[in-house]
């Protein structure tokens, strides 16, 4: 009711929200589709030099978005006021990725942005800021952010790994001619790159005559051992090459998806993939950032344990950490 106290506003920071996945996912951010429909948001927009102006258009058009929850529109170019007391981060900004370059291309330039970014984040965010990194190499970049924010606990630093999890399920759901809503259970393990491993081993649909396993459901090992997996593994390339552009209103609602579960929980019975800091859980090494099923409670996530791993899934889990391990080696290099 009226009578109610009203929620102080959150402070969320979006980097490089003149792009495409800022554009789309500011609305969504005003309209309370991240946090919630009763909660306040202030937003901050930081963008490069070059694309000042865009940012103020941008700001312009929430202005005149008339939205009941945004209490405040911060456009700016410089990075310690764009950080100030921010309670979540979402990282869009990096040199983005076009048609043709391998994602280890972007790496060396994204990783002395992400090092500077780490630097402002800890000294000027919210000391519990909760991290979300969207640009790729989305682990990596999560990772030398970690490496290079002490301050900042581990817990609170996360990437993006949420698009391929949605996309997992929208695929499942296509093959089955079955509601998204009610395919649950997915997990994406691993890099946000074509080695992730998009497994459906443990995922389920809910029918009329209750949960039935996709594995059950779907007779054809083939295609959940072969196409399933390099069509998720591929989306991102496909989407580049039909678009020419990154995808950007699915990556914007993944982000949303992504921050509004770590905040307010994981539905009942349900764990959705995030990139986290890895405690060793699944014999993956600890300390990178790697995509995991988590489960999330009062703003914390935790790694789901137990899951049974047959020697398909583990060859395939491995392959995705050592190219982690490989693209660590890489960016340090880059950093000199
Ligand atoms: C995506 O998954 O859509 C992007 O990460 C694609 C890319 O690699 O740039």
């Amino acid at each position: 009711s009226s009578m109610d106290a009203e929620k102080e506003p959150v402070k969320v920071l979006v980097t490089g929200a003149a792009g495409q996945i800022g554009y789309a996912l500011m609305p969504m951010i005003a309209r309370g589709v991240m946090l919630g429909p009763d909660q306040p948001v202030i937003i901050h927009m930081l963008d490069i030099e070059q694309c000042a102006e865009a940012l103020d258009g941008v700001k312009m058009e929430l202005i005149d978005g008339a939205f009941p929850l945004l209490r405040g529109v911060v456009a700016t170019t410089d990075v310690v006021e764009a950080c100030r007391d921010v309670n979540i981060a979402v990282m869009l900004g990096g040199i983005p990725r076009k048609e043709g370059m391998e994602r280890k291309d972007v790496m060396s330039r994204n990783v002395l942005i992400y090092k500077a970014q780490a630097a402002a984040l800890e000294q000027h965010a919210a000391a519990d800021c909760k991290v979300l990194v969207v640009a790729n190499p989305a682990n990596t970049n999560a990772l030398i952010l970690k490496e290079f924010a002490p301050s900042i606990t581990d817990k609170n630093i996360t990437c993006l790994t949420r698009l391929d999890h949605n996309r997992a399920l929208g695929q499942i759901a296509e093959k089955l001619k079955v509601h998204v809503s009610d395919v649950k259970n997915i997990v994406v393990w691993g890099n946000h790159s074509s080695t992730q491993y998009p497994d459906a081993d443990h995922a389920s649909v809910a029918t009329s005559s209750g949960e039935r396993s996709v594995r059950d459901l779907i007779a054809d090992d083939k295609w959940l051992n072969t196409e399933f997996i390099t069509t998720i593994q591929q989306r991102g390339a496909a989407i580049i090459k039909a678009r020419k552009l990154s995808s950007a209103l699915s990556a914007a609602s993944a982000v949303c998806d992504h921050i509004r579960d770590w905040v307010l929980g994981t539905p009942k019975g349900t764990w959705v993939s995030m990139g986290v800091c890895s405690d060793g859980s699944y014999g993956i090494q600890p300390g990178l950032i790697y995509s995991f099923p988590v489960t999330c409670q009062h703003g914390e996530w935790s790694i789901v344990q137990g899951l049974q791993i047959d020697e398909f899934s583990r060859a395939k889990m491995d392959s995705t950490a050592n190219e982690l391990i490989e693209e660590k080696s890489l960016a340090y290099s880059c950093l000199g």
